[in-house]
């Protein structure tokens, strides 16, 4: 793992000795900040006149460059004074793999130092506008120059190799495959798991043991011990449930924190849980990152789709490590992009997960009617399935479905032993709430959520099946038109996810770029598909998705085949929410004059809520006294 090392300190402390051995140990190269200076520093400096922040500026971006370039190669180590905060920051920006070495000596020892050194321009008499300067670091690794240098340099060493970059909390599913990707790529890791007795005990050494890859990485039960394991600033990944497991996991971490420290919640919080979070770690100057991370065991270790949302400057430190273990797109580019600030990354990963939702439902309303409709097996819906996915149907979530109809247990298909009662875990009835909060119509994920929830009343169900005799019909369409409808109905879908996040990001402020959104969602997560590929070309070109004509061809070609599927299956017994909800979308979308007139008629009637008249373009609210007169009257606003 490479890194710039700076090794900082007053002049006279040792930089250059130190340096240069260090780097010789090390085996990368060494630069000395002095050998940059301008001439007209060097002046300066030889007639005992001490150097202005002024000129300092061009030499510390300059160092700054050479730092950025050398970290692409095996990284450097750069002596360099860096007394002032700000001078660090400057010399450290954009650098994520930055580590600080003050050599630290009292002011007798170096002045004594410094009269030795004959032929260095720098003067002793300026050493004490050195000291006067020096803002010691809290973020480095420091090391009494009063040793020899063989002792300094070792102590540097060790202290090197001692801390591990980046910490994982929580060694669940998700969270033990995070950390095997991120050790393949050969990040020093530690890793926590909290100690239950006799049910998660040692869970992080024991799998640092089992897993040769995690031959570097540390593990640990104390909260303490993990935390001091780590380089400063910390960058610490939270892989724990979201809700109050994820606020006692913080509460414990907070004490061993330092200001700059970097959290990342990497699991599916409420995005307005985030926000409390995030300002809450502000208090102690500590930043808050939420991170949507989509792929579930096997993306999170072959490469997930990441969306952080947060600081900016925080996701610049942490972006090196994100993007490392992201998927990449059909360009190589990672998965992996900066949302917006607040709690944007969670609530584009909620809405991730109810375009989700959507998409399976209608899986399983298609393979309902080919399964029970047209009396295919599951084998014939999987040989089915397999040709749509070579077009432009093709997504994650169809070629997973052909594998689970293929699967047998016993010579049974093993679907068929699975009870029909859905689960969920959150993120789908937050999105669908958000919608209603926002007031953006988002019919389809909360078909796909009333679906799961209607599921769940299976008693009722078997009896009302018995009552209600609803023995489901065969019927017949052709299974190119039920294609089609699946297509439209995905496009609807996708439509109505990215038309919330749209909504969100005005009300919020955010400003989140929907075709790098749709980019990061083309690999790694759970909706990848051809139509996301497609989608974060047409979102580039258009501010209106549905109106782009793309879409506005697809949507014209498959209606009608929509209409049939959605008619045939009603009239056989079939439950289609999605699919009938994606058409009444679209029929509604689509109409100029609603009968939304009557309800608005109807809420003044009863409850004199008041309306808009097309014939008044002031927009002034009108009450009518239904009743009475029939007559209306002005309300003025
Ligand atoms: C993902 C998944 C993941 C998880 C869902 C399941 O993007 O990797 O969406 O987040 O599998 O939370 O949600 P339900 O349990 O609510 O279906």
């Amino acid at each position: 793992m490479h890194s710039i090392i700076f090794i900082m300190g007053v002049s006279g402390s040792g930089k250059t000795t130190i340096g240069k051995l260090l780097s010789e140990q090390l085996v990368v190269p060494f630069f000395d900040a002095d050998d940059f200076h301008p001439a007209s520093n060097i002046e300066k400096m030889k007639v005992g006149i001490p150097l202005t922040d002024d000129d300092r500026k061009d030499w510390l971006q300059k160092i700054n460059i050479i730092a950025t370039e050398q970290l692409q190669f095996k990284g450097a180590v750069i002596a360099c004074s860096a007394l002032k905060e700000k001078y660090r920051e400057q010399l450290a920006r954009n650098v994520h793999k930055v580590e600080w070495i003050y050599l630290k000596g009292d002011y007798e020892l170096i002045h004594q130092r410094m009269e030795k050194r004959l032929h260095h321009y720098f003067s002793a008499s300026m050493l004490q506008s050195q000291f006067d300067l020096l803002e010691e670091p809290a973020n480095a690794i420091k090391v009494d120059v009063h040793i020899t240098e063989e002792a300094i340099v070792n102590s540097i060493v060790k202290q090197l190799h001692m801390k591990s970059a980046f910490g994982i909390i929580g060694l669940g599913v998700m969270g033990k495959s995070l950390a095997l990707n991120m050790a393949g790529e050969g990040v020093p890791l530690s890793l926590f798991n909290r100690f239950v007795k006799d049910k998660e005990e040692k869970v992080a050494t024991s799998f640092i043991e089992s897993n040769p890859v995690l031959q570097n990485a540390k593990g640990f039960e104390s909260t303490e011990e993990f935390v001091q394991s780590l380089e400063k600033p910390r960058k610490i990944l939270l892989m724990v449930n979201a809700g109050a497991p994820t606020d006692t996991v913080i509460d414990e971490l907070k004490p061993f924190l330092s200001a700059g420290d970097i959290l990342i919640d990497g699991g599916n919080s409420f995005y307005k849980d985030t926000e409390r979070r995030i300002n809450d770690m502000l208090l102690h100057g500590i930043q808050f990152i939420g991170a949507g991370i989509s792929g579930g065991e096997e993306g999170a270790l072959k490469g997930p789709s990441i969306m952080p949302g947060g600081n900016k400057e925080a996701y610049e430190q942490v972006k090196y490590y994100l993007e490392l273990i992201a998927a990449k797109d059909k360009n190589g580019k990672a998965c992996c992009a900066y949302i917006s600030a607040g709690g944007s990354g969670h609530f584009v990963k909620m809405v991730h997960n109810a375009i989700e939702y959507a998409e399976m439902q209608l899986l399983s309303e298609v393979y309902d009617v080919m399964r029970n409709g047209f009396d295919l097996s599951p084998d014939a819906i999987a040989n089915e399935f397999s040709e749509w996915n070579q077009t432009e149907v093709n997504s994650y979530l169809l070629e997973i479905t052909i594998a689970i109809l293929q699967t047998k247990e016993n010579k049974e298909w093993l679907l068929d032993k699975i009870l029909d009662v859905g689960s969920s875990k959150g993120t789908g009835s937050w999105a669908v709430a958000s919608a209603a909060e926002l007031g953006v119509p988002s019919g389809m994920m909360t078909a796909a959520l009333y679906a799961r929830f209607l599921s769940a009343e299976k008693e009722l169900r078997i009896k009302a099946s018995e009552v209600f005799k609803n023995d489901r019909k065969a019927f017949n369409v052709g299974l190119n038109e039920l294609k089609e409808a699946y297509t439209l109905a995905r496009i609807i879908n996708h439509y109505q996810g990215f038309e919330l996040i749209k909504a969100a990001a005005k009300k919020y402020d955010w400003t989140i770029q929907l075709n790098e959104l749709a980019r990061i969602w083309t690999n790694g997560c759970i909706i990848r598909s051809a139509l996301m590929e497609q989608f974060a070309e047409v979102v580039a070109e258009s501010d209106h998705l549905l109106l782009h004509p793309t879409t506005i061809s697809q949507i014209q070609k498959a209606k009608p085949s929509l209409i049939k599927v959605c008619i045939e299956s009603l009239k056989a017994g079939f439950a289609v929410p999605a699919l009938s909800e994606a058409l009444n979308f679209l029929n509604g979308i689509v109409t100029k004059e609603s009968a939304m007139n009557l309800i608005q008629a109807q809420r003044d009637y009863f409850g004199a809520h008041a309306y808009e008249r097309i014939d008044d373009t002031t927009g002034k609210a009108h009450h009518t006294q239904w009743k009475q007169n029939k007559s209306h009257k002005q309300i003025e606003k």
